[in-house]
C-alpha cells in the first residue's frame, strides 16, 4: 500500500512545487514507484515536468467531478517509474462546484483509492490556501510534510496550519500525522538563515521531526521548471539536485 504525503504550506512560494517536483524525482530515481497529484489550479507542478497545462483531456479537476477515475488520468512523464496526475486552471471552480456535494472533504481520498497499491509514494502538491482542496489533500495524506522558507515571518501562518491539520485529525478522524519539516531556500551562511533555522527548531521543539537536510537557495531550481524538467535531470551537480536526492534517502530510511 502506497504511502499518501500531501506537501502543504499556505504561506505562498515557499517551495511546496519545487519539492513535490524534485523529490519525486529523487525517490523515482532509488527505484521507487511515485505518483505527483498535481492539486493546485496554477498547474506548476504540471508545468514542472513539461506537461502542457492547455488542452489536457484528464486532470485532477475530471477526476474531482467524476469525469474520469483516477486511473484513467494517471500520465506517465520522462521519468521511469514516476507519473503525474496533471491539473490546470479548470480546477479553479472545483471548490465551489465540490463544497455542495456530501462529504466533499473525502473525495480524493476516495478517487485514491483505486490507485494506491500500484505506488510505493503519491505526493500531493497543494495549493497556498486553507480552502476545499487542502482539506481534500490532507484527508486523503497519511502524513504531511511542510516546507519552511528560511525567511523572517516564516513561521507567520504556522498556528493555523497545525490548527487545520489537528482539526481534520479529530473532526473526520483522518491522522495526517507531520512526517517532517523541511527547511527550504535555505543559505546557511547567512546570519538570517541560521536564525530562522534555529526558530524553527525552537517553535516545534521536540514534538515534530525536521529533515537533517535542507533545501539550499539555488538557481538551477528556479530555472529546471521553464525546461520543463525536475532540477534533477536538468543539472545533475547542482546543490539543489544533491539536496533533494539526499532529502529522498532521508525519507526512505525513515520507513526502515
Ligand atoms: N531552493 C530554491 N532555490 C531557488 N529557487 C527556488 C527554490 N525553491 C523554490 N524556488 C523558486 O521559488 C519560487 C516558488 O517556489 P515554488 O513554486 O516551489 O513554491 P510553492 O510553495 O509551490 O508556491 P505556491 O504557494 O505559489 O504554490 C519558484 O519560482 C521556484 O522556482
Ligand atoms: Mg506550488
Amino acid at each position: 500500500m502506497g504511502e499518501v504525503v500531501a506537501i502543504i504550506n499556505q504561506k505562498g512560494g515557499c517551495g511546496k512545487t519545487t519539492t513535490a517536483v524534485n523529490l519525486s524525482t529523487a525517490l523515482a530515481l532509488l527505484d521507487k514507484k511515485v505518483l505527483v497529484v498535481d492539486l493546485d489550479p496554477q498547474g506548476n507542478a504540471t508545468t514542472g515536468f513539461g506537461v502542457q497545462k492547455s488542452d489536457l483531456e484528464r486532470t485532477v479537476y475530471t477526476v474531482l467531478s467524476r469525469q474520469a477515475t483516477m486511473r484513467e488520468a494517471v500520465t506517465p512523464t520522462m521519468v521511469e517509474g514516476l507519473f503525474l496526475v496533471p491539473s490546470n486552471i479548470s480546477l479553479s471552480g472545483a471548490e465551489v462546484e465540490l463544497s455542495r456535494e456530501i462529504g466533499f472533504h473525502s473525495i480524493l481520498e476516495e478517487a485514491l483509492k483505486e490507485v494506491k497499491d500500484i505506488f510505493d509514494y503519491i505526493l500531493i502538491d497543494v495549493p497556498p490556501s486553507l480552502g476545499i482542496l487542502t482539506l481534500n489533500a490532507l484527508v486523503a495524506a497519511d502524513s504531511v510534510i511542510i516546507p519552511i522558507q528560511a525567511e523572517y515571518y516564516a513561521l507567520e501562518g504556522m498556528a493555523d496550519l497545525l490548527k487545520t491539520i489537528n482539526l481534520v485529525q479529530e473532526r473526520l478522524q483522518s491522522p495526517a500525522p507531520i512526517k517532517g519539516i523541511l527547511m527550504t531556500l535555505y543559505d546557511s551562511r547567512t546570519r538570517l538563515g541560521r536564525d530562522v533555522h534555529h526558530e524553527v527548531k525552537k517553535f516545534f521543539g521536540e514534538e515534530e521531526y525536521i529533515f537533517k537536510t535542507t533545501i539550499p537557495r539555488n538557481v538551477r531550481l528556479a530555472e529546471a521548471p521553464s525546461y520543463g524538467k525536475p532540477c534533477i535531470l536538468y543539472d545533475q551537480e547542482s546543490t539543489g539536485t544533491i539536496a533533494y536526492i539526499k532529502l529522498a534517502q532521508e525519507m526512505v530510511k525513515l520507513e526502515d
